[in-house]
């Protein structure tokens, strides 16, 4: 593992997952850069890492909340905020990707990133369905490529699904395997195919629900009821849905469905495109399947 030691981490994207993703880094005792695409995001992002760090301290620190604010403050000090991606790699040893689902998006940063990090640097994507190895193809350092997909929340989903395309090297590998320990996760291992593992199970069992709910069998509230109840999931799929994003559940099926037209597991959902197109995107838009009182 000495070959790829990992300290400095720069992660792209301050989404719900890139700030996760920051966060746990950072928790773990590495530096972060955070890098997003104004300084107004980039206060957004700080702000909800902010809450979510207050949560985690509350859990860890509840007889000693003094601890609980050093902590926070540690770890949120460990945090370097930057809108420059180029110039946020230069000293990364590993960089971790978590912009917008968007394949020629990623091409143009990657290229840009693989031409200013050093050889050295380990580069990962957290793309949820797209290809590995075609996020890699426009690099020259495909050894040194991987997936890292991390679960919403990031800093409470225990899980990391470590994704080896057949070019990504066995040191790659490994230190990808060692970092996902590093920042207390539990890592799985699997070829670079659509969905991996989580959302290639996930994702068919999402829209096989809104199906039932679209003939009318049940409603989406006791289709939820009776998988949290009968099955013991945390969420029902609609809650699930909504939790995620319509517009990435969707963005996942129509991906799939165009690449696998015969599989009818991943036809699109007419009532999640119709949501998704009124802009009724789940919990963060305040609207989805469920309302909710408040934006978040
Ligand atoms: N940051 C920090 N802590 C958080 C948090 C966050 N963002 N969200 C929840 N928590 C903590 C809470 O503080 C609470 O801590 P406590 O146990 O000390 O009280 C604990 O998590 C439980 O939260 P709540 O009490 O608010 O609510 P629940 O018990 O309902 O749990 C949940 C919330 C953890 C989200 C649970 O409902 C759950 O596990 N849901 C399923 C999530 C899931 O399936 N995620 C995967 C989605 S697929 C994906 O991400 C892949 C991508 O590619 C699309």
């Amino acid at each position: 593992m000495a070959k790829y030691a990992i300290k400095n981490v720069t992660v792209i994207g301050g989404g719900l997952m890139g700030s996760g993703i920051a966060q746990v880094t950072a928790q773990a005792g590495q530096n972060v850069t955070l890098v997003e695409v104004n300084a107004d995001v980039l206060k957004k992002t700080e702000a909800s890492i902010a809450t979510s760090l207050a949560r985690v301290a509350k859990k860890l620190y509840k007889d000693k909340p003094s601890d609980g604010e050093k902590f926070i403050a540690e770890t949120r000090g460990r945090i370097k905020g930057s809108t420059d991606p180029v110039e946020s790699v230069k000293q990364a040893d590993l960089v971790v990707e978590a912009i917008i689902e968007n394949i020629d998006i990623k091409h143009k940063l990657f290229k840009d990133l693989d031409a200013a990090a050093p050889p050295s640097t380990l580069f990962a994507s957290n793309t949820s369905s797209l290809s590995i190895g075609e996020i890699a193809s426009v690099t020259n350092r495909k050894d040194r490529f991987g997936g890292l997909h991390f679960f919403n929340p990031v800093p409470v989903m225990k899980l990391l699904e470590v994704i080896r395309t057949p070019e990504t090297s066995e040191e790659t590998y490994q230190a990808f395997m060692a970092w996902g320990k590093s920042i207390g996760k539990v890592c799985i291992t699997c070829k670079d195919t659509p969905g991996f593992v989580v959302n290639r199970l996930l994702v068919p069992y999402m829209a096989e629900a809104v199906r039932m709910y679209e003939r009318g069998d049940a409603s989406a509230r006791d289709i939820d009821t009776a998988m949290k109840l009968g099955a013991g999931y945390p969420m029902g799929p609609f809650e699930l849905n909504d939790y995620v994003g319509l517009d990435t559940t969707n963005f996942i099926l129509e991906g799939w469905h165009k690449k696998m037209p015969d599989n009818p597991l991943f036809e699109p959902l007419e009532s999640m495109k119709k949501l998704v197109s009124e802009g009724k995107l789940g919990m963060k838009s305040g609207e989805g399947y469920y309302k909710y009182d408040k934006k978040k």
